[in-house]
């Protein structure tokens, strides 16, 4: 992979937020890896010497995860040092009476340990590089809005995201010594295929938009913008999760 500022890991970017990241990646002259269970319909075009890489992988899976990126490695050369995990699935969205549990355990299992082996994969691979960990690893994990607070029907992808978002905390914690940043964003939502989904199932978002202060939905591409600041930009910041929502959770009523 030629590319003269580095490598990047990004799971689920074959859609919505992550195909964004995706491209701004690109656009910024890295060379970037997908992880996704389905394969990229569209290909952002790679600025310069980059180049994009693609495995079919579930990122629940340890195994298969460690060896898209030695196969990215091997293929490429390059160790990546950058990592956005914004693969997801969404929740039952029924009363937690109702809720099946093979289903709600499945939401925690993409979430929260797809997450982690992702993130334990990429130090790994630092880990193991010939001559010494690269420096300048940076994380950057996909949390919600849904992450605080108690919302109704969001008993299995709320709990995932809150779960997301402390493993943040936790790994900036544990991996600042070895100058690994890991950080979060809490999106509102973002009109991506997994929301355009829910519109299409009758989900009606214009009462997110009126209890929204900037009266929208955020757009894949600003969601990216937000996630390259942490992952590239914020130098001194670890462990944060930042809310990208259009001012919802800073409303106090
Ligand atoms: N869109 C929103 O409003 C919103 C709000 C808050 C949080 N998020 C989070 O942002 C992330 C991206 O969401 P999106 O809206 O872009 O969704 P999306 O459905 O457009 O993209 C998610 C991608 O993840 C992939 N994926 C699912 N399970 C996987 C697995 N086990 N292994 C590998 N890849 C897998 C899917 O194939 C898909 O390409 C998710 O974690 C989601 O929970 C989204």
């Amino acid at each position: 992979m030629a590319d003269s500022t580095g490598h990047a890991v990004v799971t689920g970017g074959s859609s919505g937020i992550g195909l964004a990241v995706v491209a701004r990646l690109l656009d910024r002259g890295l060379g970037v890896t997908v992880l996704d269970t389905q394969p990229m319909h569209s290909r952002p075009a790679p600025a310069g010497g980059a180049a994009i890489q693609e495995f079919l992988v579930d990122v629940t899976d340890e195994k298969a995860v460690r060896k898209a990126l030695d196969d990215a490695i091997e293929q490429g050369g390059t160790v990546p040092t950058l990592l956005v995990t914004s693969h997801g699935i969404r929740g039952g969205f029924v009363p937690a009476l109702d809720l099946d549990l093979d289903a709600c355990r499945r939401v925690l299992d993409v979430h929260v340990t797809g997450t982690l082996v992702a993130a334990r994969a990429l130090v790994r691979c630092m880990e193991g590089a010939p001559g010494g960990p690269p420096p300048g690893g940076s994380i950057v994990t996909l949390s919600s809005t849904t992450a605080y607070g108690g919302w109704v029907n969001q008993a299995d992808y709320g709990v995932a995201k809150a779960a997301v978002r402390q493993l943040t905390q936790n790994l900036a914690v544990e991996w600042a010594p070895r100058g690994i940043r890991v950080n979060s964003v809490a999106p509102g939502h973002t009109l991506t295929p997994m929301v355009q989904e829910m519109i299409d199932q009758g989900y009606d978002v214009s009462a997110t938009e009126a209890r929204t202060p900037l009266g929208r939905l955020c757009s894949p591409a600003e969601m990216a913008a937000a996630i390259e600041f942490l992952l590239m930009d914020a130098s001194f910041s670890t462990g944060v999760c930042m809310p990208v929502d259009g001012g919802w959770t800073a409303v106090g009523k």
